[in-house]
């Protein structure tokens, strides 16, 4: 009888394990968690502590291919005030739901600084904003995006010299395999900062990332 029991309940404990699980948010399903590796994120505080060096004023920011919009939750969490407002635009759908939960605690009532849109940063009109932030053009199909920018824009562009070809996220079409080729790629009429990191885990598991700070 008392193994009868046991069974039973091991039974239940399973179809309420399963139901649950099978009911996970979608919003867990489609992460890439990658947007938190070693890597991805000190690179982008790299960005921060050489970019907040020019970065006083109350300023309107763009994101461009900005992803889960990690660059706006780490700006605003080292200084919110800096920022007017900070646009995230992606051209993938999918990552718009988790861009806005990231950055959910300046998108609500007086906090409001932060906007996540669908669209393609190459056509997108960027007149008005102060500094346009770019860390994914090796993924972008065109340099449209730099080439509409108002001279007289202040940008801040970072790469690297991975090379993929295995998926959608990390396809890279447009790579920068030095810091030479992203400076002759996008010219700036001002250099503030230029310079790379390197991320070694390995002798051969490494890679290079490259940052210019800079007007147009
Ligand atoms: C996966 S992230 C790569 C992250 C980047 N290398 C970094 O270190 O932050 C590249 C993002 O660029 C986006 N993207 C690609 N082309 C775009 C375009 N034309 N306009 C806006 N976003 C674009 C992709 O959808 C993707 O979310």
């Amino acid at each position: 009888m008392a193994f009868f029991v046991k069974s039973a309940l091991h039974s239940y404990l399973y179809i309420i394990l399963k139901t649950l699980s099978r009911k996970k948010s979608p919003l867990n399903k489609i992460m890439n968690f990658d947007s938190f590796s070693h890597g991805q994120i000190q690179s982008k505080v790299w960005l921060c502590k050489e970019l907040e060096r020019f970065v006083h004023a109350n300023l309107k920011v763009a994101v461009l291919g900005s992803w889960y919009n990690l660059i706006a939750f780490m700006l605003l969490t080292r200084n919110q005030d800096r920022y007017q407002h900070i646009l995230g635009i992606d051209i993938d759908p999918n990552v718009k739901r988790l861009a806005d939960k990231i950055t959910e605690a300046w998108r609500i009532g007086s906090d409001y600084k932060v906007e996540n849109i669908t669209a393609d940063a190459n056509t997108y009109d960027l007149s008005g904003y102060d500094l346009i932030i770019n860390c994914s053009p090796e993924h972008m199909e065109s340099n449209a995006w730099f080439d509409n920018l108002e001279y007289g824009t202040m940008v801040c562009i970072q790469s690297s010299d991975v090379q993929t070809s295995d998926d959608d996220v990390w396809k890279c079409i447009n790579s920068n395999e030095s810091l030479e080729e992203l400076t002759l790629k996008y010219p700036l009429s001002k250099y503030l900062y230029s310079g790379e990191k390197e991320i070694r885990y390995s002798e051969d598991n490494g890679y290079k990332r490259f940052m210019l700070i800079g007007i147009k």
